[in-house]
């Protein structure tokens, strides 16, 4: 078995959910890391035993095979440039661009060099996105004709120890939590064909409560309140509101209403929790996830509630992907329409229309029943 050699950019607070699940990984292994901070990308490099270079040096590597990008969303675009110009594949995080200009740029760079992008979020591989796929795909709420989306809070300055770019351009809660939900209606529905939506900002200045930064201010440069409405090729329709002006709410993140039932789907923010299903009226059951993978908890949040997160199953994927000559599932293709999509919220509202979506997108391959949580130790890999 070959073992994909990595390099990580952008030495962050996300970065840890990268270089832990590396170490948990057999098929890939991080051989170094670098940062505009050098200091940052020291500490990491300490802590995880890797080496810290300079983007330079990282992207001058050989060895280095694939890079991901874990910068903030102003510079993922010009970051993967950069990563594709060194002749390397590149895996970011979301959202692919701050600016969708700047991601069509990407990749069509990349298609122009032979080489792949990878883009989070990866939770739709999720046991229970997938199992929530799976019940739709078996017909078992008939043909899906609605539904709404709902991702509501207070904000990010609360907890981020550097939050101020959640509230410039490719923050907000549209295009930061946006993917999630857009990834995962495609993954279940398939592409989108036309949005309209309304935004507002509720508090043109945040105050910063959490440490080292408290009592900074901060210019919020980009909507904070959003509603809106998708329409799928399928047919289907659905509503989605995203805020961080809520401080309290009683929605669940994803329901999904067909002819035959309807479908409560977890937060697409982690990979577990129990989809709900009614088929006509009948009482709410669990769908059972068990038989797929990516769904056994392996952490706990902040708040003590066991949670199953397998951040970087993306860049795995991607790494057997380019192994065995398939498609990857978390796709730069798919970041693209998502993004697409994520924009035209507020384009939408700008230009009081709806907004045609253009980019083609497929959904991603199911996950195969079976390739289990011990991907990781490469016992299997994913088929
Ligand atoms: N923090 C989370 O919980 C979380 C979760 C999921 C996704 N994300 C996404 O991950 C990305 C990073 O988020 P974060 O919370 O780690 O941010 P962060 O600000 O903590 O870290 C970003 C790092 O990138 C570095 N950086 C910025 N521009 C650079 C450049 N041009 N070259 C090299 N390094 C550069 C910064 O110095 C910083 O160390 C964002 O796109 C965010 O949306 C974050």
């Amino acid at each position: 078995m070959t073992v994909t050699q990595i390099g990580i950019i952008g030495c962050g607070n996300i970065s840890d959910a990268y270089f832990k699940g590396a170490a948990n990984s057999q098929l890939i292994q991080v051989k170094a890391c670098a940062d505009l901070r050098p200091e940052a990308a020291k500490a990491k490099a300490e802590l995880y035993g890797v080496q810290a270079l300079s983007v330079e040096a990282l992207l001058a590597d050989p060895e280095i095979e694939i890079v991901v990008n874990l910068t903030v969303p102003a510079a993922h675009a010009p970051v993967s440039m950069q990563i594709l110009n060194a002749g390397k594949h590149v895996y970011l995080e979301k959202p692919l661009s701050a600016q969708l200009a700047a991601a069509r740029e990407v990749i069509a760079l990349a298609n122009t060099k032979g080489l792949r992008v990878g883009c989070a979020p990866d939770t739709f591989f999720g046991a229970s996105h997938q199992a929530a796929r799976r019940a739709i795909d078996e017909g078992r709420i008939g043909r899906a004709v609605g539904g709404t989306v709902a991702v509501l809070s207070h904000g990010m300055e609360h907890w981020h120890p550097n939050p101020e770019f959640f509230f410039k351009r490719g923050g907000g809660p549209i295009l930061d939590l946006g993917p999630y939900y857009i990834t995962q209606l495609v993954n279940m529905l398939g592409p989108v064909t036309r949005v309209s939506g309304i935004t507002t900002i509720g508090n043109p200045v945040r105050v910063v409560t959490s440490e080292p930064l408290k009592g900074t201010k901060i210019e919020v440069e980009v909507p904070t309140t959003v509603n809106g409405l998708l329409e799928f090729a399928n047919g289907a329709n659905l509503t989605l509101s995203a805020s961080w002006d809520v401080w309290r709410h009683q929605r669940a993140p994803i329901e999904v209403y067909g002819t035959e039932g309807s479908l409560l789907v977890p937060d697409p923010n982690f990979f577990g929790g129990t989809p709900m299903i009614s088929e006509r009226d009948g009482e709410w059951k669990a769908l059972d996830i068990s038989a797929h993978p990516f769904g056994i908890s392996n952490r706990t949040k902040g708040n003590g509630d066991p949670v199953a997160d397998y951040r970087i199953v993306g860049v795995l994927d991607m790494a057997t992907a380019i192994r065995q000559g398939r498609a990857h599932r978390a796709s730069g293709k798919l970041a693209l329409h998502v993004l697409e999509v994520l924009e035209a919220f507020e384009r939408s509202s700008n230009e009081g229309r709806h907004i045609v979506i253009e980019s083609p997108c497929d959904r991603p391959d199911a996950v195969p029943l079976g390739a289990g949580e011990e991907v990781f130790g490469a016992a299997r890999e994913l088929a």
